[in-house]
């Protein structure tokens, strides 16, 4: 049986002065959906050429299984590319666009109709082959797109943002989707996105990547829980973590979180897993739903403070309010039928196991 795991070795590739990407080490399981997520120009969609062979590394190795495939041509790969502009061939058929790649290794015409036939029942179009591109919606040119990664029964997909050019409704509609067909055919997949709940839904193993290097790798929950950076903190979840600037004051009974706006008792260093160290000033974070709010003006926990209801955002299912603190700003995840309103003055607090320290200077996360 062939193994489709795939390895990524101290991979470089340098544009002049730009390292796109730079001494990247990855190991993807046979058959995991990993997602290479991070901003605009971290070099996500060169690591992603550089394993479909679109592009060469300046150094580093690509495996696949146990077979360097590093210098080997795109097409001798057994991987399929999805991009975001679906370049499909505007003057063929639906058929003839997903057949494409089987006619030019020459298959016979009935293994074709079979083959493209089964994926485009799959992807539900079957009743669209004989259309054209521009007689398709976005969302079926999309699909059509996949048709073609599918008809090949690659080894490793790669998908390169491929919905980005979806209205939300039919992006989480496709996301949906692919999860399904990876259910149901296990393949090795790298998808690249720069959107964190799209990573989040999809994927096996997310790795958020920084100036051409992943900065962290691990589970969805992982990554969410156990932000290593406040680069990460800051660029899963929504609404983004709360960030406050400030030092740590250190007595007998504990540690303290000390900024112009608010102190936070945070409890015993050991307790909160303080990292040992000198930390002259630190950044707390905490997420929207670790932030309890009390209606009725009492808070209990050890992490507690007072502050103001400021603007609410009411999204259905919870609401999102601006705890105002001083002239700083702690977002909470209330319940929508809460009484509360603006101006009100609520005690909160924090849950212990939700706080994230980083050290300012290095952004390096702090506790445990
Ligand atoms: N052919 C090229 N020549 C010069 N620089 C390039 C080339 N391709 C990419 N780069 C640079 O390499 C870096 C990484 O680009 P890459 O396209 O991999 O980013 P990305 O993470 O896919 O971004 P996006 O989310 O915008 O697609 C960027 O700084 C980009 O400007
Ligand atoms: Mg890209």
């Amino acid at each position: 049986m062939v193994v489709a795991s795939l390895s990524l070795r101290h991979l470089t590739r340098r544009y002049g002065q730009v390292r796109a990407v730079d001494d990247l080490n990855l190991e993807v399981p046979d058959g995991a959906f990993v997602t290479l997520l991070g901003p605009s120009g971290c070099g996500k969609s060169t690591t992603l050429n550089l394993v479909a062979g679109l592009d060469r590394p300046d150094a580093g190795t690509i495996l696949l299984g146990d077979r360097d495939v590093t210098t080997m041509p795109p097409n001798e790969r057994r991987m399929a590319m999805v991009f975001q502009s679906y370049a499909l061939y505007p003057n063929m058929t639906v058929f003839e666009n997903i057949g494409f790649s089987l006619k030019l290794r020459r298959r016979r015409a009935s293994e074709i109709r079979d083959r493209v036939t089964a994926v485009a029942e799959m992807l539900d179009i079957a009743h669209l082959l004989h259309r054209k591109p521009a007689q398709l919606s976005g969302g079926q040119q999309q699909r059509v797109a996949l048709g073609r990664a599918l008809v090949k029964q690659p080894l490793v997909f790669l998908l390169d943002e491929p919905f980005s050019n979806l209205d939300a409704a039919l992006r989480s509609r496709m996301r949906t989707e692919v999860k399904h067909l990876h259910l149901a055919l296990g393949t090795t997949s790298v998808f690249v996105t720069h959107d964190q709940e799209e990573a989040m839904t999809l994927s096996d193993m997310v790795c958020v990547m920084r100036d051409g290097m992943i900065v962290q790798s691990g589970s969805p929950a992982d990554i969410y829980g156990k932000p290593q950076s406040m680069y990460v903190a800051g660029f899963v979840g929504k609404p983004r973590m709360t960030l406050l600037d400030g030092s740590l004051q250190r007595r007998d009974d504990g540690v303290a979180f000390v900024s112009p706006d608010v102190r936070i008792e945070l409890g015993r260093a050991a307790e909160i897993g303080l990292v040992d160290g000198s930390w002259p000033t630190v950044v707390l974070g905490v997420r929207a739903e670790d932030v309890i709010v009390h209606a009725d003006g009492s808070a209990s926990g050890r992490a507690r403070f007072g502050s103001t209801v400021g603007l609410m955002e009411p999204i259905g299912s919870d609401t999102f309010v601006e705890l105002a603190v001083g002239a700083a700003t702690i977002v909470a995840r209330v319940a929508p039928d809460m009484p509360i309103s603006l101006g009100q003055p609520v005690a909160a607090e924090l849950r212990p196991s939700g706080i994230h320290l980083f050290a300012k200077e290095s952004g390096e996360r702090i506790v445990a």
